[in-house]
């Protein structure tokens, strides 16, 4: 369950309620065009309308990978591996990938093809060359270049190590039903195949086989995963902005983009949520920033960040919003103990639990920004578990679209991310890219 706060926000019941029709239309748009092919719009219903015999499958293949890998390598770039990313993350925390592999029970998820840098990929495969591993490709186009040639050397390695036909057994595409060169690749070297469905964008792909298959292998319950965004679809279903939280967060952002606040900042208190705001900066940042409009997405870790963003925040230009993720319960507690010489100063603080001071330093820092002129939302969820974060990936889904079609931009196309690849590929001298 997700609690959504806004008192902070400078924005009143009043204010959120006049935009009511709009967001009626928003939503009406959505609700008749979700099972059309070409809107996009396959997420929406998509945590009770998923696959059942591939979630099966992807059960049956991350218990394959369990077994036979100290490694998973996840290829892909963008919405085709930021969620699993965030979701694997926030639930095995920051040490995980630490743990050696002859004390785990789960294969090490690490993650290539979302840059082009040679010395990561050198690294990688000095990583995992004395260990078992398996690749997951993930390509909705197919044919995107970093996870494209990514999948091209280590799927050599794999085979150089293992020979052509166990490569095979360690293999598992996940891509377009029908196109791309990627499909083209899994039915001519017979791949184990997911499917990305053809009306879920990229971003909004971590509840199909593309998040799913690396949660699962990592260990983490996907069925939770699923009934927490189901019970977010039924939460986040009316119509009616004064009852429906998931649009009111979406309104308050339009009405303060319009009020001069240019930057949202997803803020955290828990490192393991980094890469929950990179899921959520791609999220907002490639459905929102087109036809010169757009909240530009940042992202803070607290209390970290404080020491490096914190002036910023506090005293820079005014255009900022801030967005806190609170996680109400924290998995583990450390109280910190009385110290007979106090030569730190810290007894005042003895007794007390590390995230009752965490807490209080988000208090004290949303009530400074809030000071400083920042609205604040809060976003507080229950604990950080699979349920919860399936809750809040689909809040957040749900949420952007309203948002993007308030804006007046079209949520679920990315023109823009085109323009950087023409000019490499004419620089690359790719055939049909002229000079
Ligand atoms: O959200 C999107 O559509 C993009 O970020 C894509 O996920 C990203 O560009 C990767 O594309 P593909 O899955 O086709 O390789």
């Amino acid at each position: 369950m997700i609690k959504f706060e806004y008192n902070n926000s400078s924005i009143d019941d009043r204010m959120i309620f006049d935009l009511d029709e709009k967001v009626k239309e928003c939503h009406k748009w959505i609700e008749e065009n979700k099972e059309k092919e070409d809107e996009f719009l396959g997420w929406v219903d998509l945590p009770v309308n998923y696959d059942k015999e591939e979630f099966r499958r992807i059960k049956k293949a991350a218990k394959k990978i369990q077994k036979d890998s100290d490694y998973l390598i996840v290829i892909g770039i963008g919405g085709s591996y930021l969620g699993a990313r965030a979701v694997i993350e926030a639930i095995k925390g920051c040490f995980d990938s630490m743990i050696p592999c002859d004390e785990r029970k789960t294969p090490k998820i690490i993650y290539a093809g979302n840059n082009l840098s040679p010395n990561y990929l050198h690294d990688l495969l000095e990583l995992i060359a004395e260990k078992d591993v398996s690749i997951n490709v993930i390509s909705k186009s197919g044919t995107t270049t970093e996870p494209a040639i990514a999948f091209r050397i280590l799927r050599e390695a794999i085979e150089t190590k293992y020979g052509v036909d166990e490569a095979k057994k360690r293999i598992y595409v996940t891509t377009d039903k029908n196109k791309g060169a990627l499909k083209s690749l899994a039915t001519e070297e017979k791949y184990e195949t997911f499917v990305i469905p053809d009306n879920v964008g990229g971003r909004f792909s971590v509840l199909t086989a593309v998040g799913l298959l690396p949660i699962a292998a990592s260990g983490i319950n996907i069925d939770m995963l699923i009934k927490g965004a189901t019970d977010a679809r039924d939460k986040y279903s009316d119509q009616d902005v004064k009852f429906n939280d998931c649009y009111k967060y979406a309104v308050i952002r339009n009405l303060l983009y319009n009020s001069g606040k240019r930057i949202e900042i997803l803020a955290n208190y828990e490192p393991s949520l980094h890469y929950i705001t990179e899921w959520w900066k791609q999220l907002y940042g490639e459905s929102e920033g087109k036809d010169e409009k757009g909240i530009f997405p940042a992202g803070v870790d607290f209390t970290t960040d404080l020491h490096s963003m914190g002036q910023y925040i506090q005293d820079g230009n005014r255009n900022l919003i801030e967005t806190v993720i609170c996680i109400d319960e924290s998995k583990e507690s450390i109280i910190l103990a009385e110290d007979k010489e106090n030569i730190d100063g810290l007894n005042y603080l003895a007794g007390k639990d590390l995230d009752y001071i965490n807490k209080k330093a988000m208090e004290g820092t949303i009530e400074a920004h809030v000071n400083g002129n920042v609205p604040n939302m809060k976003i507080t969820i229950e604990e950080l578990d699979e349920e919860n974060l399936g809750h809040l990936i689909y809040f957040f889904e749900k949420a952007c679209a309203i948002s993007g079609l308030i804006l007046g931009v079209n949520p679920f196309n990315q023109p823009g991310v085109e323009e950087y690849k023409k000019n490499m590929f004419r620089l690359l001298e790719k055939p049909g890219y002229d000079k």
